[in-house]
């Protein structure tokens, strides 16, 4: 047999053959089937990219229509899983409501036609339309309010900035939230995704997939930095101080959050949409003093870490565009799994297409041989 060395954490080992993303982290190019996210930003809507990113082509204006229809009419969620949800602990995080709320899915759609392109579809169209829902009724019900009913009248990001805030959003706003979506829906095989993709690949149902990537993606060294980011331009507080926090923390080798990445080693071409973004709700709804801390750090940081290819990631603005949209910090991760969604989505038709189940190899480094000691001699 052949003995391979062993990769803490698969590092650069490729784990499928995939056409749905392509990132190029030296030139800062970000693609899904192939065309750039600038562009997807520019003209897209987060429908439309989900669309694309699972069934691989852009849709007619027919399919599309025949789409955002199917999805509009599955977001309202069951009485039962409202009730479910009722008996959430109120202090418990939104992601580990989200992950048990999208199993729970699994028992109310339980179903399993792996082979049917008619029941792809239908788990496709709920998990897009219900997790949105989950996400808005669990942030009401903790503060001990009912879920309200999704918005007929609105679109996709409109409705779940409606379902948040119980009122109906400004719509730049609710562009900017879509395009936020956009630019979070796929990313290669990051942590979340290769855990989509190990799940799809038992031929359990779709709604393990989701909760299983649900739960990965809410660790903090995954979905959880752009909270993180927020935490630190609160302590900072000011922009003279940027400098000095920068250098006390480059000395005691911390890492600055927001900044750096595994593939890009230019700035992450979403920060550069998030920060445009985030520049166009300052001047519409007021400016925010972080944004001027945020500015000054990735200036400072730029002075001194470029030579090792650390600018900033994906996280380092869209905190501050969440902020403004009126969005609780700790909702910033389930609102990542409402855009990701969409890609683990693909990544699970992927699987299904060509599937093996995963079963890689270990190094053993334990003992062999060892006799059984009965209890009263140990
Ligand atoms: N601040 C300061 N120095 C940094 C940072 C940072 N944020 N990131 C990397 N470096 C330095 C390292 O100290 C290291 O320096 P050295 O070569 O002198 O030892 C060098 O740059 C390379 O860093 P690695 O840790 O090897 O880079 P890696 O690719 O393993 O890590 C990671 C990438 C985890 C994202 C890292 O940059 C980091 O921890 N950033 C802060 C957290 C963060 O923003 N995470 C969100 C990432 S985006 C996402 O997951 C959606």
């Amino acid at each position: 047999m052949m003995v391979c060395e062993y990769k803490p954490g698969l590092d650069g080992i490729p784990a499928a053959q995939s056409s749905i993303s392509n990132v190029d982290g030296q030139k800062g190019i970000l693609e899904y089937r192939g065309i750039r996210i600038e562009e997807l930003a520019e003209k897209s809507t987060f429908l439309e990219t989900a669309y694309l990113l699972i069934w691989g082509e852009l849709p007619t204006s027919n399919e599309l229509a025949a789409f955002e229809d199917e999805v509009h009419s599955h977001r309202r969620i069951k009485y039962h899983i409202c009730d479910m949800m009722k008996c959430f602990p109120e202090s418990g995080h939104p992601m580990d409501a989200l992950q048990a709320s999208a199993a729970a899915l699994g028992l109310f759609y339980s179903r399993r036609d792996l082979n049917n392109p008619a029941y792809i579809r239908d788990a496709v169209v709920r998990l897009i339309a219900k997790i949105p829902t989950m996400v808005a009724a669990f942030q009401l019900m903790r503060n001990g309010n009912d879920a309200i009913r999704p918005h007929a009248d609105l679109d996709y990001s409109g409705n779940f900035l409606y379902m948040l805030n119980e009122k109906e959003p400004d719509p730049l706003a609710a562009r900017i939230f879509d395009i936020c979506l956009i630019l979070h829906a796929e990313h290669t095989m990051n942590a979340s995704t290769f855990s989509a993709r190990v799940t799809a690949s038992t031929l359990t149902d779709p709604y393990a997939v989701v909760a299983s990537a649900v739960g990965t993606l809410g660790g903090p060294l995954h979905g959880g930095a752009n909270e993180e980011v927020i935490e630190m331009l609160e302590e900072i507080g000011s922009v003279e101080n940027v400098r000095p926090y920068i250098e006390d923390r480059l000395e005691r080798k911390a890492k600055i959050m927001g900044f750096g990445h595994r593939v890009y080693k230019v700035k992450d071409p979403r920060a550069t949409i998030l920060q445009n973004l985030a520049e166009q709700l300052f001047t519409k709804f007021g400016h925010d003093k972080y944004y001027d801390i945020a500015v000054e750090m990735e200036r400072v940081v730029q002075e001194k870490l470029s030579h090792k290819g650390i600018y900033p990631n994906v996280d380092f603005y869209s905190g501050l565009v969440y902020r403004k949209l009126g969005i609780p910090t700790d909702l910033f991760t389930p609102i990542f799994a409402i855009a990701r969604v969409a890609g683990w989505l693909a990544h699970w038709k992927e699987q299904l297409e060509e599937n093996r189940i995963f079963r890689p190899t270990q190094v053993y480094d334990g003992k062999h041989d060892v006799s059984y000691t009965p209890i009263d001699q140990r």
